[in-house]
């Protein structure tokens, strides 16, 4: 009888061995939390301009969600070259610091977007997003062009920032007093069209520089 055979017949060796393999497990995914500030990169002054998202991002930030246009978008630029020269410097840390929660994702049907601000033109975005195929013609992506008739609802979103300043994001009282009225009467297409435009864009990267180290 082979060791596997002897062990699946012993209901207390088989125990033991399955809490060994579950510890293991265990270790290797919670040891690491501990070291979790180690892993956010210390950026310079000149490059760091992380900031929390504006009012108007937000909002669009939670239609993106709404939508589910993470289903097919993900926002993390992995550190391989191939990734690299498609859509830039592949994704710190820190750069989704303020993010609760984070859109990285794995799924992509579409490309990433962690880069996508100032790829295009706000007009391109906005054509692009009522009808994807009038730009490119092959697209998959569905239309949203009810986004240019909806308004941004703004009773909520000063209470949005105070949640999110709940959990650290340095909203300060001001952010809080003008939120809704910086909303006030934009559409949703502008306010995803505003978020689109600032993703990727708040590390001024120095060139050959290894953030990892
Ligand atoms: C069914 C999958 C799908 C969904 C859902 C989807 N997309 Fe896309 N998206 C694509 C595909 C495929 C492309 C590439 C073809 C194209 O540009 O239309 C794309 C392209 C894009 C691009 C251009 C990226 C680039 O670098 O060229 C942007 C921006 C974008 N999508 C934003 C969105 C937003 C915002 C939403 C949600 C409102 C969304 N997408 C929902 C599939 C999807």
């Amino acid at each position: 009888m082979s060791f596997q055979e002897k062990l699946e017949k012993n209901i207390w060796g088989l125990m033991i061995m399955i809490a060994i393999v579950v510890s293991i497990g265990g270790i290797v995914e919670i040891v690491p939390l501990y070291y979790l500030d180690n892993t956010i990169e210390k950026l310079s002054q000149e490059e760091d301009s992380i900031r929390p998202y504006t009012a108007l991002e937000q909002e669009g930030r939670d239609i993106y969600v709404r939508e589910g246009c993470y289903t097919c978008h993900s926002q993390m630029i992995r550190p391989f070259r191939d990734e690299k020269e498609r859509y830039g410097h592949y994704s710190l840390a820190a750069e989704s610091k303020f993010d609760h929660p984070f859109q990285w994702g794995s799924k992509r049907t579409g490309p990433d977007l962690a880069r996508v601000g100032g790829k295009y033109s706000t007009e391109w975005q906005v054509k692009h997003l009522v009808n994807p195929r009038s730009l490119v013609p092959e697209s998959v992506m569905p239309g949203y062009p009810f986004l240019l008739e909806q308004k941004v609802d703004d009773t909520l979103t000063e209470r949005k920032l105070r949640a999110l300043a709940k959990v650290g994001v340095p909203y300060t009282e001001e952010d809080f007093s003008t939120a809704s009225s910086s909303v006030q009467g934009k559409s949703e297409m502008e306010a995803l069209v505003a978020y689109l435009q600032v993703l990727g864009t708040m590390v001024n990267f120095q060139e050959g520089k290894d953030y990892r180290e």
